[in-house]
């Protein structure tokens, strides 16, 4: 018998045992969980056709793990050799575990055609849901017997963390199989159906009892970090991650009915002098969004209808032309109760106006009677400009509210992060359309419904023409 050269620690072994089609292994840092990771992928290295990848986000960032493969794969598998210039691991049976990076979208590209039986994330919320889910029609055998399935690790924060939260941490408990059921139509008309599972393996830092032993001080790091990064990486919280760029916003629903202290509020029936806006972000590939906005007598802005182009797959876009864009635009706008008949002012992304050859995305709306207006497109104002109707007064009201029926808005805005290379600005690689778009409303600066008649004798029979909206006012 050799001495051991690697044994899971607890948690690791509940990773390294889950039978789940997909594993996310994710929260606090220093869990152990790159380490779980690279160990999985030595499973199936005794058959000659096995094929692992594991991924980082950019290159530079894989030398921290495979510096961990070259201390322990040479030792457990002796004539295993790793080649630098080809990232890869061969091993005496002929299998391979290869190291990949993929710093664009575009990068995708690197692994068509190729077959593997294992991938492996680290860092997932480092990659956006495109990305990831791209690799999974990689994923499959290259030969008989393997089993082909796909693992990560993660700690909350990055451009991922909304859908990484939303696939693998509110979708069911800890350590409990979620499944999807999939549908395939062959061209023949015959169906196909099939479930997939995946699952959630929370890492805390008190998991890993061998860095404790090692630096002992590591804890004492952790803990003196800001609060919301302490509670991210220290405790592995999802709903706290530095990096978040509206802090403000709050979902409240024990205030849906008041508007105190939450953004999200019940939908009500919007008085018929408010001025109503509609904002918009063109896309194709990925979503477009719309969003309808009425403005009340204090400048107060509501969100009070949305749509916008998602396949139901994060940032992935319906692929609609701008004329049924349009076309949709009008159906709501004549169905709506809250918009039907009345004058609507569209600002919109100025890039839209733009023609290359053909006609602009503007001109094609304007044929079905869809207008718009120029947008002004200042990224760090508009962003301040959102900052300030986030903010909230003395009373807990807010200067933007959301219909609680608004669900990409609420889903989307509260997981957009700041980027890398620009540290002051949000990452545009995040789901960022609908907040584009409210950028640009907010931007126009929408003018409340008409300026109060200051100059008019109270007791002249104008009097009671004036500012009906204020009998409605709802807070
Ligand atoms: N099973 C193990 N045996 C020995 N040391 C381990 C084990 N798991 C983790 N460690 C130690 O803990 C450190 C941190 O683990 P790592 O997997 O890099 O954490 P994470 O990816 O969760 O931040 C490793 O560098 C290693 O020194
Ligand atoms: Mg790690």
């Amino acid at each position: 018998m050799g001495k051991v050269i690697w044994s899971p620690q607890p948690r690791q072994a509940a990773f390294l045992a889950r039978p789940e089609w997909e594993a996310l292994y994710g929260g606090a840092a220093g869990g152990g969980k790159s380490e779980a990771l690279v160990m999985e992928a030595l499973r199936q290295v005794h058959i000659p056709h096995y094929k692992g990848l594991i991924l980082r986000k950019t290159y530079p960032q894989l030398g921290e793990l495979v510096d961990k493969t070259l201390r322990y794969y040479p030792r457990a598998f002796p004539g295993a050799k790793y080649s630098e210039s080809r990232h890869t691991w061969t091993f005496p049976s002929g299998a391979r575990i290869v190291f990949g990076s993929m710093q664009y979208t575009d990068d995708r590209e690197k692994y068509q055609g190729a077959a593997y039986d294992y991938i492996a994330f680290d860092e997932l919320t480092h990659f956006t849901w495109e990305e990831y889910s791209y690799l999974f029609s990689r994923c499959r055998p290259n030969g008989p017997g393997t089993r082909c399935y796909i693992r990560a690790t993660a700690n909350p924060g990055g451009v991922g963390h909304g859908w990484v939260k939303e696939r693998f941490i509110t979708a069911a408990p800890p350590m409990t199989t979620i499944w999807t059921d999939l549908e395939f139509q062959g061209p023949e008309g015959y169906t196909l159906r099939g479930r997939r599972s995946r699952v959630f393996i929370p890492a805390k830092v008190t998991d890993n009892a061998k860095l404790l032993e090692y630096h002992p001080d590591y804890l004492l790091n952790l803990a003196s970090l800001p609060e919301a990064q302490r509670r991210a990486l220290l405790e592995g919280d999802w709903d706290s991650f530095s990096g978040q760029v509206f802090t403000e916003w709050r979902n409240d629903p024990a205030g849906y009915a008041t508007g105190r202290g939450t953004h999200v509020i019940d939908p009500f029936p919007i008085p018929a002098s408010w001025s109503l806006w509609r904002g918009f972000d063109w896309g194709y590939a990925r979503p477009f969004s719309v969003g309808w906005y009425a403005v009340d007598p204090d400048r107060r802005l509501y969100r009070i209808r949305e749509l916008y182009g998602c396949t139901g797959a994060p940032n992935v876009g319906v692929k609609w032309d701008p004329a049924r864009v349009a076309r949709e635009i009008r159906r709501i706008e004549s169905e709506d109760p809250n918009l039907r008949g009345r004058r609507i002012v569209g600002v919109a992304d100025p890039a839209i106006f733009a023609s290359d050859g053909g006609e602009s995305v503007a001109a094609l709306m304007a044929r079905q009677q869809v207008h718009w207006e120029r947008g002004d497109h200042q990224r760090l104002p508009g962003k301040m400009r959102v900052h300030d109707r986030l903010a909230f007064d003395e009373e807990g009201r807010p200067m933007l509210y959301v219909f609680s029926t608004c669900r990409h808005f609420i889903r989307t805005l509260p997981a957009l992060v700041y980027s890398q290379t620009d540290v002051e600005d949000v990452d545009t690689q995040g789901e960022d359309h609908i907040y584009d778009e409210l950028r640009y409303v907010c931007m126009a600066d929408p003018m409340p419904p008409r300026p109060r008649r200051t100059a008019i004798p109270a007791s002249g029979p104008l009097e009671r023409a004036a500012d009906p909206a204020r009998f409605y006012r709802r807070y």
